[in-house]
């Protein structure tokens, strides 16, 4: 028998009983001729005593750190100077009788018991076996189990089914880059793994399967940032006869339900009670949150709220604001509360960082102590200055700040500088969970790149509305029509998105002649998904969680890769395994591709 107990269960009611334990040798220290080894395996560590002068004393010489060993004694009382309120079994040890070692170890590249020597990610990742061995590294993984199941089991109370879906398939809509697995047995044919199970999701609508669920692998070749990977877990969900109210209270359900399973887990992430969210979380228009975050993911922790202030630039008289307010573009300020502090070379790095962002500049008020300074005013007359002031409710100790410009290129910037500058200045409380929707955004977008309309979701979003006059409310104005799509955000991120659909075949035709998709084209992309269509699709609709980024925020992790057993590195590689790699020529031969690099 390798073991009888786990090492973290240990605790003083099971003193005298004699217990075999297996684990890693986490570290080993000796004492006054005494050898103390803690013991670790998934539940946590406990201590083993090896006794002077014994057979096993010489034998526990032997160990070093993540050598593999079963151990077998008798639970003892610590006495009172030894117990350690730091582990759960801290008031107990084990009194070793017998001691086998089952495997040896090299000395680790990572150094395991010591959570402050963190070595480059690459390491970590090369080495990743060895860095889940870390407490936070595998409670991560076993915070985001319990996550997956406490979503799973609510799905499953609401009578939604998991169904699986393939992987290899056809390109999905999803705006990504597709990843491409040629077929052997169809030379020059490709399957394209999926960006999210889109179509088949809504085809088990149409079979008449009602409530689909499914914790999915999706894939989408883009740039990678802390919160994107190439593959990625969505917990993907479809629902029929449905309006959007009825997908965003269950998801609310569904939040509801996890926070209540983890609550325990998430105080423990945050060293802290967290109150209960409270239901429903709150609904923001697309038009809302860019007006006063200037991001369709806002973080509503902190204020620093936009404000248009293109009304009052007329009476400043600065010709930079007049001539962007006079060729239809727009001015919108931040009142910085607190920053007035800020020195000169903090101003000009806030400035550098609005021109990265796109903006021409940054105009700025500072209301300090010793009167108002500015580089702008001296263009003001007096009673301007005031009222813009007063507009944005300035006082003393406050930076006004400024951007002038088209409204796309503000709201990018001065949103931008809004999360800066909470961060800066200590604003967001990271242990506060602010969940909001944000609703009716835009069916379509104008592309500059492709110089026509596109679907700012995927085509097959749900417009609001009537949809007997969509030819004549797109020909009026292409960009006040508005979708049926929500987006479910958490403190600034966007951890889920979903729709409405279009279950009428003709509606659907419609919105590709307004994207002046060909026939040809939509037959060849999505043919047999609109066929689907015409064979009595219900009303539908559903959304995606991104789960990385979910785990991610709820134990406070920076990156979506501590919360992935094995992730890939941020140009797309796996350090472990060494993918991608090239392949030996007879399979490009056999997949009936030449490489050209
Ligand atoms: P969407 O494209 O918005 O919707 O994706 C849903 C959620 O998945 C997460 N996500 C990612 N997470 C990590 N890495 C990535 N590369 C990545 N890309 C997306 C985000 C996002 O909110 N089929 C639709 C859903 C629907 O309409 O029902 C879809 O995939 O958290
Ligand atoms: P200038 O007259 O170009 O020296 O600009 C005076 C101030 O206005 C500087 O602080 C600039 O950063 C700022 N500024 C210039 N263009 C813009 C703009 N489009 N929006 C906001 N501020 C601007």
């Amino acid at each position: 028998m390798f073991r009888s107990r786990y090492c973290g269960e240990l605790r003083p009611a099971d003193i005298g009983q004699t217990v075999t334990l297996a684990g890693w040798v986490h570290r080993r220290r000796d004492h006054g001729g005494l050898i103390f080894i803690d013991l670790r395996d998934r539940t946590g560590l406990c201590q083993i005593v090896f006794g002077q002068g014994t057979v096993l004393h010489s034998q526990a010489e032997k160990l070093r750190g993540e050598y593999v060993v079963s151990i077998t004694g008798k639970v003892v009382q610590r006495a009172p100077a030894a117990i350690n309120k730091n582990i759960a079994t801290g008031e107990i040890e084990i009194a070793a009788e017998e001691l086998e070692i089952l495997n040896a170890a090299k000395t680790p590249p990572i150094e395991i018991a010591d959570p402050r020597t963190e070595p480059d990610e690459r390491i970590r990742l090369k080495y990743r076996y060895l860095d889940l061995r870390k407490d936070k590294m595998r409670e991560n993984l076993v915070f985001r189990h319990k996550i997956i199941k406490a979503i799973s089991d609510c799905l499953d109370g609401e009578n939604f089914l998991e169904i699986e879906t393939p992987f290899l398939t056809k390109s999905t809509p999803e705006g990504a880059r597709d990843f491409l697995v040629p077929s052997r047995v169809n030379p020059g044919k490709f399957y394209a793994l999926p960006q999210s199970p889109q179509l088949f999701k809504q085809l088990l609508m149409v079979s008449g399967l009602d409530r689909y669920f499914q914790i999915v692998r999706c894939f989408r070749d883009e740039d990678l940032r802390a919160d994107r990977q190439p593959e990625f877990t969505q917990a993907d969900i479809e629902m029929s006869f449905c309006a959007e109210k009825d997908v965003m209270d269950l998801i609310e359900k569904i939040m509801a339900h996890t926070m209540a399973c983890l609550e325990k887990d998430i105080d423990l992430y945050r060293g802290k009670h967290i109150p209960k969210i409270n239901l429903p979380f709150p609904r923001l228009t697309w038009e809302e949150a860019m007006s006063r975050y200037g991001s369709d993911k806002p973080d509503t922790r902190f204020g620093l709220e936009l404000v248009d202030v293109s009304g009052l630039v007329e009476a400043a008289d600065f010709k930079v604001f007049l001539d962007v307010v006079g060729g239809g573009g727009i001015v919108k300020s931040i009142n910085v509360k607190g920053g007035a502090k800020f020195s000169r070379a903090e101003m000009e790095n806030l400035e550098g960082q609005a021109k990265q962002l796109g903006a021409k500049g940054l105009a700025w008020i500072m209301i300090a102590e010793s009167g108002v300074k500015s580089p702008i005013v001296k263009f003001f007359k007096p009673e301007a200055l005031q009222m813009i002031i007063d507009r944005l409710n300035g006082q003393t100790g406050d930076l006004l700040i400024f951007v002038a410009d088209k409204l796309k290129i503000v709201n990018q910037a001065l949103g931008a500088l809004r999360v800066e500058l909470g961060k800066k200045l200590n604003l967001i409380d990271n242990n506060s969970f602010h969940f909001l929707w944000v609703t009716d955004f835009p069916l379509f977008e104008y592309s500059e790149t492709e110089k026509r309309w596109v679907s700012n979701h995927h085509p097959f979003t749900a417009p609001h509305g009537s949809w007997d006059d969509l030819e004549e409310r797109f020909l009026k104005d292409p960009g006040s029509l508005k979708a049926q799509a929500y987006d479910f955000i958490l403190n600034g991120t966007e951890i889920g998105g979903g729709s409405i659909r279009i279950h009428q075949p003709d509606v659907q035709a419609k919105i590709f002649k307004l994207l002046k998709l060909s026939d040809e084209e939509t037959k060849r992309r999505f043919g047999f998904f609109l066929e689907a269509l015409e064979y009595g699709a219900p009303p539908h609709g559903g959304i995606a969680l991104g789960l990385d980024r979910l785990v991610m925020l709820l134990a406070g992790m920076e990156s979506i890769r501590d919360v992935i057993a094995f992730p890939k590195t941020q140009s797309a590689l796996c350090p472990l395994s060494g993918a991608p790699d090239t392949v030996d020529p007879k399979q490009l031969q056999e997949l009936h591709i030449k490489s050209t690099s």
